[in-house]
């Protein structure tokens, strides 16, 4: 089980919970047995799908302490998506120390195998029984923790990715920048779709004008341009990944320019055949960074040059990960000790 985690499969055997109410606020915090939360049948979560969530990983160093990449991001966006979803703000330090908590109790099950981390889930959900519509004055926060290798089975094997035409994943004013369930809901049959053309992701475009590229189903885009220029798209409905900021960081250093702006499949279809663009990679917590071999839809292939281990995807993934797991030394000050 810690030897070859997968992802998302096994559950540790802890998790917490934290209580909120609107007289009350949030109160009663505790680390409990990990095992179902009874709710009832009217609970607003199961109709209205007032929840979101987040997703971070706790890395084994070799000396055996555990650490955190950036929580507080985590943390403040965490806040983003409650404001966006009419759900209470949890303080950042209380986040941050949520993830102490389960990681204290649970610390056997952090794998220490290469790569391997053990990915925290924070949630919350309404839990008022209430068939109105209108936000919850009762609210469920929790954290569940499960071990961790690879998200897709190739590891960093190059992935493509199918082009959804048919479907939008977020609207102009929608949801898209929240990490919420409603997202991810309907990116499903999209996925469906990406599976039955033997690709791993669906990519969406913006919904207003089905031009510009937005982002994976559960992951970040970035092009590398021969020149070096990092460009990655800039929009109100994606979610702002954390692991694309701290690549992109990690590019400035090293002394690349980085454009954050609308991208268009035009561009990225003309970029490749012109030699403008030489690399393509995906990025997010679960997987971390993975190079795109093949953007596919219905009549397009765009096939992007294969991304050797002297591209820039795979050194900037190394660094990121000799950062994560205490290889390298931490520059900005990223990492969070979680169990001490
Ligand atoms: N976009 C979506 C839709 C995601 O679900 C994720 C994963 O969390 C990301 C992007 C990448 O975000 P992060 O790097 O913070 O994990
Ligand atoms: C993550 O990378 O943490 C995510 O939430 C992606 C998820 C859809 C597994």
């Amino acid at each position: 089980m810690l030897a070859d985690p997968g992802f998302g499969k096994y559950f540790t055997d802890h998790m917490v919970s934290i209580e909120w109410t609107s007289d009350e606020g949030w109160h009663d915090a505790s680390v409990v047995p990990y095992g179902p939360i009874v709710l009832d049948p009217a609970a607003s979560v199961f109709h209205y799908a007032q929840e979101i969530f987040e997703g971070v990983k706790a890395y084994r160093h070799a000396d055996g302490s555990i650490w955190t990449f950036r929580p507080d991001a985590n943390g403040r966006r965490l806040q983003r998506s409650a404001a966006r979803l009419a759900l209470p703000e949890l303080a950042v330090d209380d986040f941050v120390e949520s993830l102490k908590q389960i990681v204290r109790v649970d610390q056997h099950w952090v794998p220490s195998a290469p790569e391997t981390s053990l990915y925290l889930r924070p949630f919350m959900i309404a839990t008022e029984s209430f068939l109105g519509v209108r936000a919850a004055h009762r609210v469920g926060y929790f954290v569940i923790a499960s071990p961790a290798g690879a998200y897709f089975t190739g590891g960093v094997e190059p992935v493509s990715i199918w082009l959804s035409t048919t479907y939008s994943r977020a609207g102009k004013g929608g949801t898209g920048a929240a990490k919420t369930g409603g997202n991810y809901a309907a990116s499903l049959l999209p996925q469906e779709e990406a599976y039955q053309h033997g690709c791993s992701q669906v990519l969406f475009l913006d919904s207003v004008d089905t031009t510009y590229i937005e982002e994976l189903g559960g992951m970040n885009v970035v092009f590398v341009k021969k020149d070096g220029t990092i460009v990655t798209p800039e929009s109100d409905s994606i979610l702002e990944g954390i692991t694309r900021d701290s690549i992109l960081q990690l590019a400035e250093d090293r002394g690349h320019t980085v454009e954050r702006r609308r991208v268009s499949l035009d561009e990225w279809r003309d970029g490749v055949a012109s030699g403008d663009i030489v690399e393509v990679f995906a990025c997010g917590t679960a997987a971390v960074v993975v190079p795109i071999a093949e953007l596919k839809g219905d009549g397009l292939s765009i096939v992007s040059p294969v991304a050797g281990p002297d591209s820039l995807t795979l050194s900037l993934r190394a660094e990121l990960t000799d950062i994560q797991y205490g290889r390298r030394p931490d520059p900005h000050n990223w990492l969070t000790r979680l169990d001490a």
